[in-house]
Protein backbone atom coordinates (compact mmCIF):
# COMPACT_ATOMS: atom_id res chain seq x y z
CA UNK A 1 0.00 0.00 0.00
CA UNK A 2 0.87 3.69 -0.65
CA UNK A 3 0.72 5.93 2.62
CA UNK A 4 -0.49 9.45 1.48
CA UNK A 5 -1.16 12.36 3.10
CA UNK A 6 -4.56 14.19 1.51
CA UNK A 7 -3.59 18.22 1.81
CA UNK A 8 -7.10 19.64 0.87
CA UNK A 9 -10.16 22.42 0.68
CA UNK A 10 -13.25 21.02 0.64
CA UNK A 11 -14.81 21.72 -2.16
CA UNK A 12 -17.33 19.02 -3.69
CA UNK A 13 -14.07 17.66 -6.38
CA UNK A 14 -12.19 17.62 -3.09
CA UNK A 15 -14.57 15.73 -1.13
CA UNK A 16 -15.06 12.95 -4.48
CA UNK A 17 -10.67 12.42 -4.11
CA UNK A 18 -11.75 12.08 -0.01
CA UNK A 19 -14.38 9.18 -1.05
CA UNK A 20 -12.09 7.73 -3.92
CA UNK A 21 -8.95 7.18 -1.17
CA UNK A 22 -11.22 6.06 1.26
CA UNK A 23 -12.40 3.20 -0.75
CA UNK A 24 -9.08 2.23 -2.57
CA UNK A 25 -7.30 -0.40 -0.37
CA UNK A 26 -4.39 0.35 -2.47
CA UNK A 27 -4.10 3.53 -0.49
CA UNK A 28 -3.19 4.09 3.29
CA UNK A 29 -5.06 7.62 4.27
CA UNK A 30 -2.24 8.41 7.05
CA UNK A 31 -4.50 11.91 7.59
CA UNK A 32 -6.27 14.44 6.05
CA UNK A 33 -4.88 18.26 6.31
CA UNK A 34 -6.91 21.39 5.65
CA UNK A 35 -6.11 24.62 3.85
CA UNK A 36 -7.92 27.89 3.61
CA UNK A 37 -8.89 28.03 -0.32
CA UNK A 38 -12.18 27.17 -2.21
CA UNK A 39 -13.66 28.33 1.34
CA UNK A 40 -12.28 29.87 4.51
CA UNK A 41 -10.55 27.50 6.87
CA UNK A 42 -13.39 27.02 9.23
CA UNK A 43 -15.64 25.63 6.75
CA UNK A 44 -12.68 23.14 4.80
CA UNK A 45 -11.68 21.66 7.95
CA UNK A 46 -15.67 21.28 8.77
CA UNK A 47 -16.12 20.05 5.27
CA UNK A 48 -13.20 17.45 5.71
CA UNK A 49 -14.57 15.95 8.81
CA UNK A 50 -18.22 15.67 7.51
CA UNK A 51 -16.47 13.44 3.97
CA UNK A 52 -14.57 11.25 6.18
CA UNK A 53 -17.60 11.01 8.31
CA UNK A 54 -19.64 9.98 5.28
CA UNK A 55 -17.08 7.48 4.03
CA UNK A 56 -17.22 5.71 7.56
CA UNK A 57 -13.54 6.60 8.16
CA UNK A 58 -13.43 8.59 11.76
CA UNK A 59 -10.15 6.61 12.48
CA UNK A 60 -8.48 8.88 9.87
CA UNK A 61 -6.92 12.30 11.38
CA UNK A 62 -7.95 15.47 10.18
CA UNK A 63 -5.80 18.41 11.02
CA UNK A 64 -6.09 22.17 10.50
CA UNK A 65 -3.57 24.40 8.65
CA UNK A 66 -3.45 27.75 7.01
CA UNK A 67 -6.01 30.07 7.17
CA UNK A 68 -4.29 32.32 4.62
CA UNK A 69 -1.50 32.10 1.70
CA UNK A 70 2.28 33.34 2.54
CA UNK A 71 1.95 36.21 1.27
CA UNK A 72 -1.64 38.30 0.07
CA UNK A 73 -5.19 38.16 1.23
CA UNK A 74 -7.44 34.86 0.57
CA UNK A 75 -9.14 34.32 -2.41
CA UNK A 76 -12.45 31.86 -2.12
CA UNK A 77 -15.00 30.46 -5.06
CA UNK A 78 -18.05 30.11 -3.63
CA UNK A 79 -19.35 31.19 -6.69
CA UNK A 80 -17.86 27.90 -7.68
CA UNK A 81 -18.74 25.28 -4.87
CA UNK A 82 -21.57 27.67 -2.59
CA UNK A 83 -21.49 29.21 0.35
CA UNK A 84 -20.53 26.17 2.56
CA UNK A 85 -18.41 24.99 0.05
CA UNK A 86 -19.95 21.52 -0.45
CA UNK A 87 -23.69 22.95 -1.56
CA UNK A 88 -25.60 20.18 -3.21
CA UNK A 89 -26.21 17.96 -0.36
CA UNK A 90 -26.81 18.98 3.59
CA UNK A 91 -24.18 16.56 5.84
CA UNK A 92 -24.99 16.32 9.34
CA UNK A 93 -22.49 17.77 11.77
CA UNK A 94 -19.93 15.82 12.15
CA UNK A 95 -18.60 13.98 15.39
CA UNK A 96 -15.51 12.99 14.43
CA UNK A 97 -13.14 15.52 16.22
CA UNK A 98 -10.55 18.09 14.96
CA UNK A 99 -6.95 16.79 15.54
CA UNK A 100 -4.96 19.11 17.68
CA UNK A 101 -1.79 19.38 16.06
CA UNK A 102 -1.50 22.00 13.30
CA UNK A 103 -1.52 20.59 9.80
CA UNK A 104 2.24 21.68 9.52
CA UNK A 105 2.90 20.11 12.01
CA UNK A 106 1.14 16.74 11.27
CA UNK A 107 3.24 16.61 8.07
CA UNK A 108 6.36 17.19 9.58
CA UNK A 109 6.15 14.72 11.80
CA UNK A 110 4.56 12.19 9.94
CA UNK A 111 7.40 12.09 7.27
CA UNK A 112 10.31 12.64 10.23
CA UNK A 113 8.51 9.16 11.50
CA UNK A 114 7.58 7.31 8.80
CA UNK A 115 10.55 5.47 6.61
CA UNK A 116 12.25 8.12 4.24
CA UNK A 117 11.01 8.01 0.94
CA UNK A 118 7.61 6.04 1.53
CA UNK A 119 5.04 8.92 1.82
CA UNK A 120 3.61 10.65 -1.08
CA UNK A 121 1.73 14.09 -0.21
CA UNK A 122 -1.49 15.29 -2.38
CA UNK A 123 -2.27 18.33 -2.33
CA UNK A 124 -5.68 19.74 -3.63
CA UNK A 125 -5.77 22.89 -3.02
CA UNK A 126 -3.58 26.27 -2.20
CA UNK A 127 -0.14 24.61 -1.35
CA UNK A 128 0.01 27.11 1.77
CA UNK A 129 0.65 24.39 4.25
CA UNK A 130 3.09 22.26 2.04
CA UNK A 131 5.25 25.30 1.43
CA UNK A 132 4.87 25.95 5.39
CA UNK A 133 6.45 22.44 5.81
CA UNK A 134 9.26 22.72 3.83
CA UNK A 135 10.09 25.57 5.24
CA UNK A 136 9.88 25.01 8.96
CA UNK A 137 11.41 21.49 8.21
CA UNK A 138 14.11 21.50 4.91
CA UNK A 139 14.99 18.14 6.14
CA UNK A 140 11.23 16.44 5.31
CA UNK A 141 12.13 16.97 0.96
CA UNK A 142 14.04 14.10 0.38
CA UNK A 143 12.13 12.06 2.68
CA UNK A 144 8.57 12.70 0.28
CA UNK A 145 7.99 10.02 -1.86
CA UNK A 146 6.89 12.18 -4.06
CA UNK A 147 3.86 15.21 -4.15
CA UNK A 148 1.09 14.47 -6.65
CA UNK A 149 -0.65 17.55 -6.88
CA UNK A 150 -3.71 19.56 -8.82
CA UNK A 151 -2.80 23.15 -9.82
CA UNK A 152 -2.10 24.62 -12.90
CA UNK A 153 -2.88 25.13 -16.67
CA UNK A 154 -1.03 26.17 -19.57
CA UNK A 155 -2.78 24.94 -22.70
CA UNK A 156 -6.10 25.34 -21.49
CA UNK A 157 -5.54 28.77 -19.54
CA UNK A 158 -6.60 29.32 -16.57
CA UNK A 159 -9.95 29.60 -14.21
CA UNK A 160 -9.35 32.23 -12.08
CA UNK A 161 -7.81 34.85 -14.41
CA UNK A 162 -6.59 33.72 -18.16
CA UNK A 163 -3.84 32.98 -16.70
CA UNK A 164 -3.97 31.34 -14.09
CA UNK A 165 -5.71 28.39 -12.41
CA UNK A 166 -7.24 28.33 -8.81
CA UNK A 167 -4.85 26.41 -6.60
CA UNK A 168 -1.66 28.50 -7.87
CA UNK A 169 -3.19 31.36 -8.28
CA UNK A 170 -4.22 31.81 -4.46
CA UNK A 171 -0.94 31.53 -3.39
CA UNK A 172 1.63 31.24 -6.18
CA UNK A 173 4.46 31.83 -3.47
CA UNK A 174 3.61 28.64 -2.18
CA UNK A 175 3.76 27.02 -5.78
CA UNK A 176 6.65 28.40 -6.62
CA UNK A 177 8.48 27.19 -3.26
CA UNK A 178 6.94 23.52 -3.56
CA UNK A 179 8.44 23.64 -7.40
CA UNK A 180 11.34 24.51 -6.77
CA UNK A 181 12.18 22.60 -3.68
CA UNK A 182 13.85 19.14 -5.58
CA UNK A 183 10.50 17.00 -4.40
CA UNK A 184 9.51 14.76 -7.16
CA UNK A 185 6.37 16.18 -8.55
CA UNK A 186 3.62 14.62 -10.72
CA UNK A 187 1.08 17.61 -11.67
CA UNK A 188 -2.36 17.57 -12.85
CA UNK A 189 -3.50 20.84 -14.22
CA UNK A 190 -6.66 21.66 -15.97
CA UNK A 191 -5.47 20.41 -19.20
CA UNK A 192 -6.19 16.95 -17.99
CA UNK A 193 -8.51 17.64 -15.26
CA UNK A 194 -11.01 19.62 -18.17
CA UNK A 195 -11.07 15.92 -19.56
CA UNK A 196 -13.28 14.21 -16.81
CA UNK A 197 -16.93 15.60 -17.29
CA UNK A 198 -19.56 14.59 -14.77
CA UNK A 199 -21.98 13.97 -18.02
CA UNK A 200 -25.22 12.90 -17.23
CA UNK A 201 -24.97 9.67 -17.95
CA UNK A 202 -22.14 9.37 -15.78
CA UNK A 203 -23.92 10.81 -12.91
CA UNK A 204 -26.20 8.55 -13.39
CA UNK A 205 -23.93 5.44 -13.07
CA UNK A 206 -22.93 7.07 -9.95
CA UNK A 207 -26.11 7.44 -8.22
CA UNK A 208 -27.10 3.56 -9.40
CA UNK A 209 -24.15 2.24 -7.08
CA UNK A 210 -27.22 2.61 -5.17
CA UNK A 211 -25.12 3.47 -1.50
CA UNK A 212 -25.48 7.25 0.34
CA UNK A 213 -22.34 8.01 -1.03
CA UNK A 214 -23.75 7.79 -4.20
CA UNK A 215 -26.69 9.96 -4.10
CA UNK A 216 -24.51 12.26 -2.12
CA UNK A 217 -21.61 12.44 -4.75
CA UNK A 218 -24.76 12.88 -7.31
CA UNK A 219 -26.11 15.65 -5.80
CA UNK A 220 -22.65 17.59 -5.77
CA UNK A 221 -22.14 16.44 -8.74
CA UNK A 222 -24.99 18.35 -10.19
CA UNK A 223 -24.39 21.63 -7.91
CA UNK A 224 -21.20 21.77 -8.98
CA UNK A 225 -20.99 21.37 -12.42
CA UNK A 226 -23.45 24.20 -13.29
CA UNK A 227 -20.86 26.93 -13.54
CA UNK A 228 -18.38 24.85 -16.01
CA UNK A 229 -21.84 24.36 -17.89
CA UNK A 230 -22.66 27.39 -18.01
CA UNK A 231 -19.07 28.98 -18.76
CA UNK A 232 -18.11 26.66 -21.36
CA UNK A 233 -21.42 25.35 -22.31
CA UNK A 234 -20.70 21.25 -22.36
CA UNK A 235 -22.12 18.94 -20.43
CA UNK A 236 -20.65 17.90 -17.11
CA UNK A 237 -18.00 19.57 -14.50
CA UNK A 238 -14.51 18.88 -14.33
CA UNK A 239 -13.68 16.31 -12.04
CA UNK A 240 -10.45 17.92 -10.89
CA UNK A 241 -9.04 17.05 -7.66
CA UNK A 242 -9.80 13.34 -8.25
CA UNK A 243 -7.62 13.25 -10.48
CA UNK A 244 -4.41 13.37 -8.58
CA UNK A 245 -6.12 9.60 -6.35
CA UNK A 246 -6.43 8.15 -9.73
CA UNK A 247 -3.61 8.49 -10.56
CA UNK A 248 -2.21 7.18 -7.81
CA UNK A 249 -4.32 3.75 -8.49
CA UNK A 250 -4.54 3.96 -12.30
CA UNK A 251 -1.14 6.14 -13.63
CA UNK A 252 -1.65 4.22 -16.91
CA UNK A 253 -5.31 5.92 -17.41
CA UNK A 254 -2.72 8.84 -17.70
CA UNK A 255 -0.03 10.72 -20.27
CA UNK A 256 2.16 13.36 -20.13
CA UNK A 257 6.14 14.22 -20.55
CA UNK A 258 8.50 15.20 -17.68
CA UNK A 259 8.51 19.19 -17.66
CA UNK A 260 10.20 22.07 -16.17
CA UNK A 261 7.50 23.94 -14.63
CA UNK A 262 7.79 27.60 -12.98
CA UNK A 263 5.47 29.93 -11.45
CA UNK A 264 4.79 33.61 -11.69
CA UNK A 265 4.86 35.41 -8.64
CA UNK A 266 4.61 39.10 -9.29
CA UNK A 267 3.51 39.90 -12.75
CA UNK A 268 0.22 41.83 -12.74
CA UNK A 269 -1.61 40.47 -15.72
CA UNK A 270 -0.19 37.09 -14.92
CA UNK A 271 0.29 35.75 -11.75
CA UNK A 272 -0.11 32.16 -11.01
CA UNK A 273 0.27 30.97 -13.98
CA UNK A 274 2.09 27.72 -14.46
CA UNK A 275 4.39 28.50 -17.25
CA UNK A 276 4.92 24.36 -18.46
CA UNK A 277 7.97 24.04 -20.72
CA UNK A 278 6.62 21.49 -22.70
CA UNK A 279 8.69 21.36 -25.86
CA UNK A 280 11.77 21.70 -23.82
CA UNK A 281 13.10 25.16 -25.40
CA UNK A 282 14.61 27.03 -22.36
CA UNK A 283 16.72 23.74 -21.54
CA UNK A 284 16.05 24.02 -17.74
CA UNK A 285 15.57 20.14 -16.46
CA UNK A 286 12.50 19.02 -15.87
CA UNK A 287 10.66 19.37 -11.94
CA UNK A 288 7.52 17.95 -12.94
CA UNK A 289 5.67 14.82 -14.37
CA UNK A 290 2.96 17.17 -16.17
CA UNK A 291 -0.39 14.92 -17.18
CA UNK A 292 -1.71 15.97 -20.26
CA UNK A 293 -4.37 13.28 -21.31
CA UNK A 294 -7.04 11.01 -19.60
CA UNK A 295 -8.75 7.91 -20.56
CA UNK A 296 -12.03 9.92 -19.20
CA UNK A 297 -14.31 6.49 -19.39
CA UNK A 298 -11.56 4.35 -17.78
CA UNK A 299 -11.50 7.60 -14.71
CA UNK A 300 -15.16 6.90 -14.76
CA UNK A 301 -15.09 3.25 -14.48
CA UNK A 302 -12.80 3.43 -11.69
CA UNK A 303 -14.26 5.69 -9.80
CA UNK A 304 -17.70 4.27 -9.89
CA UNK A 305 -16.45 1.41 -8.89
CA UNK A 306 -14.68 2.64 -5.82
CA UNK A 307 -17.73 4.08 -4.59
CA UNK A 308 -19.62 1.73 -4.67
CA UNK A 309 -17.38 -0.04 -2.02
CA UNK A 310 -18.79 2.81 0.50
CA UNK A 311 -21.76 2.91 2.58
C1 LIG B 1 -9.17 23.63 -8.28
O1 LIG B 1 -9.77 24.73 -7.62
C2 LIG B 1 -10.79 24.31 -6.76
O2 LIG B 1 -11.93 25.08 -6.97
C3 LIG B 1 -11.01 22.86 -7.03
O3 LIG B 1 -11.31 22.18 -5.82
C4 LIG B 1 -9.71 22.38 -7.60
O4 LIG B 1 -8.80 21.99 -6.59
C5 LIG B 1 -9.45 23.72 -9.76
O5 LIG B 1 -8.91 24.89 -10.28
CA1 LIG C 1 -9.49 21.68 -4.30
Amino acid sequence: TTPIIIDTDPGQDDAVALLLAAASPELELLGVTTVAGNVPLRLTTLNARKVLELAGRDDVPVCAGADRPLDRDLVTAEHVHGDTGLNGVDLPEPTLPVDPRHAVDFIVQTLREREAGTVTLCPLGPLTNIALALRQAPDIAPRIRRIVLMGGGFFEGGNVTPAAEFNVYVDPQAAHEVFTSGVPITMAPLDVTHQVLTTAARIDAIRRVGNRVGTVVAAWMEFFERYDEEKYGQDGGPLHDPCVIAWLLQPQLFSGRDCNVRIETHSELTRGMSVIDWWGVTGLSANAQVLRHVDADGFFALLTERLARLR
